[in-house]
């Protein structure tokens, strides 16, 4: 079985040159030249050494807000990651405030959804946009950020991945992100 824990490893070595990083809101993360994706526990140490910037993880999981109706039109519309068009990618680390975790599942999906559109919006941008979410919080390692989103796509389509970044930054979902950090990559 494939293992549901990821991680991204910022430094010298990797897949994904790194070619920008921007923090959107909170503390940025240190500059790298490389992101080596690594799945399952097995090795993911040996691609810690003295270069490694920042290393983080998280796990694939269940659905929590999606109700039926969507997750079929999701899974008719999205594409999987990995495609050989999608030679950029973009890797967004999130943490949402105490205030966020602090309400209940509905009113959270309420916010998430119905106030916010989160899935209506990226919805629109599907298949062009292949998507992965990985969650950090019930990690036992101690995580900086509470969600890694990791996105890839033709380059001729970044315009297109921008624009929808612009949409969801300015929904009231936003409001409860406290550290955003917008790390864009480019095959090597
Ligand atoms: C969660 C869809 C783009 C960040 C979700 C969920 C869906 C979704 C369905 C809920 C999963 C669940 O039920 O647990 C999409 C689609 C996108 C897109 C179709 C278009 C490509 C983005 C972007 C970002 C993002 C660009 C970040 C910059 C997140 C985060 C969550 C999430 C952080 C977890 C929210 C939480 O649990 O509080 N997305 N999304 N998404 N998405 Fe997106």
């Amino acid at each position: 079985m494939n293992s549901r824990l990821f991680s991204f490893c910022g430094g010298l070595t990797g897949d994904w040159m790194v070619t920008s990083i921007r923090a959107i809101c909170g503390e940025t993360l240190p500059d790298a030249e490389r992101l080596h994706i690594h799945q399952g526990l097995g090795n993911a140490h040996e691609a810690l050494s003295s270069d490694t910037k920042w290393f983080l993880r998280g796990v694939t999981s269940n659905d929590r807000y999606v109700t039926r109706p969507e997750k079929e039109l999701l899974v008719a519309r999205q594409a999987p990651l990995g495609r050989a068009t999608a030679t950029h990618a973009a890797l967004i680390p999130i943490r949402k405030s105490a205030a966020w975790w602090a309400m209940t599942q509905d009113e959270r999906r309420a916010l998430f959804e119905e106030e916010s559109h989160h899935i209506k919006i990226g919805m629109d941008y599907l298949p062009a946009i292949a998507r992965r979410l990985h969650h950090c919080r019930d990690l036992e390692s101690k995580e900086p950020f509470d969600f890694l989103t990791f996105f890839d796509f033709a380059p001729g389509d970044e315009p297109l991945f921008d624009r929808m970044l612009e949409k969801l930054r300015s929904t009231r979902e936003w409001s409860f992100v406290d550290r955003e950090v917008d790390i864009r990559l480019k095959k090597v």
